[in-house]
């Protein structure tokens, strides 16, 4: 028989969007997860990451030199971690909206937080994904990889429904250099975000993640669109 689980608090925080927490599950003979939630739901743990890094992989493997990085979402850092893997990266700047949730992985309270971001070629910036774009100048980035929400048929906040449409699209697209490319996390194949990025990219193309889910097999999926040389 499983064994019960336990959950212990490590953090909680409010903001503009409501509740934040940070909790450990403990179970029986298995090592303790790390799970960021907002307002009750499941946002991001340290099970299960091989999506996080293989965002950031198949962005890094798209362009020749990708110096400017940007990432959409620190979560618990593993895409930015795998992409500072990357010694042709000259700087990561991740732009995460929770102000505590960046406190957390600077001070430890996220354990593996602060050697993720000690790492001199990483700029965080707290803002909304949208308004840092909005202020970046053109050509600024080879590289923008996003991982804000679940996707746009599962957002965690309904606010992020525009960071998946033609007119942040068309943003991300004049942030880029010529040869870039934009990366989605997507829970699904996500039709309408593929015809959004169509409209704006040059080639698009959807790539599954195949997850093994605590119980189950699910495809993950990263959406990417292209600028030309
Ligand atoms: C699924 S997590 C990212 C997981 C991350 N890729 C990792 O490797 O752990 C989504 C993150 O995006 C942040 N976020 C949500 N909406 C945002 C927005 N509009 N702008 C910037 N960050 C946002 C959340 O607070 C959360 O930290």
């Amino acid at each position: 028989m499983d064994q019960p689980m336990d959950y212990v608090e490590l953090a909680r925080a409010e903001s503009p969007r409501g509740e934040l927490v940070l909790r450990e599950r403990r179970q029986e003979g298995a090592t303790p997860v790390v799970e960021l939630r907002a307002n009750g739901v499941f946002v991001m743990d340290n099970a299960e990451f091989t999506s996080e890094e293989a965002l950031a992989a198949a962005a890094l493997d798209l362009v020749a030199e990708p110096r400017e990085v940007l990432v959409g979402g620190l979560g618990l850092g593993f895409t930015a971690h795998r992409v500072l893997a990357d010694l042709r990266v000259e700087r990561c700047t991740v732009v995460e909206i929770e102000e505590a949730l960046v406190g957390w992985m600077r001070d430890g309270t996220v354990p593996h937080g602060p050697s993720v971001l000690a790492d001199a070629r990483a700029r965080v910036v707290v803002a909304d994904v949208a308004a840092a774009l909005a202020e970046a100048g053109e050509a600024t980035y080879d590289l923008v990889l996003l991982d804000v929400d679940n996707g746009p048929g599962y957002l965690v906040h309904d606010a992020n429904a525009a960071l998946y449409r033609t007119p942040f699209l068309t943003d991300v697209r004049r942030v880029l250099r010529p040869g870039g490319a934009v990366v989605v996390w997507s829970m699904d194949e996500a039709d309408d975000l593929q015809r959004a990025l169509a409209e704006v990219f040059t080639e698009v193309d959807a790539v599954p993640h195949p997850v093994r889910l605590q119980d189950r097999d699910e495809d993950y999926w990263l959406l990417v669109g292209t600028v030309d040389a």
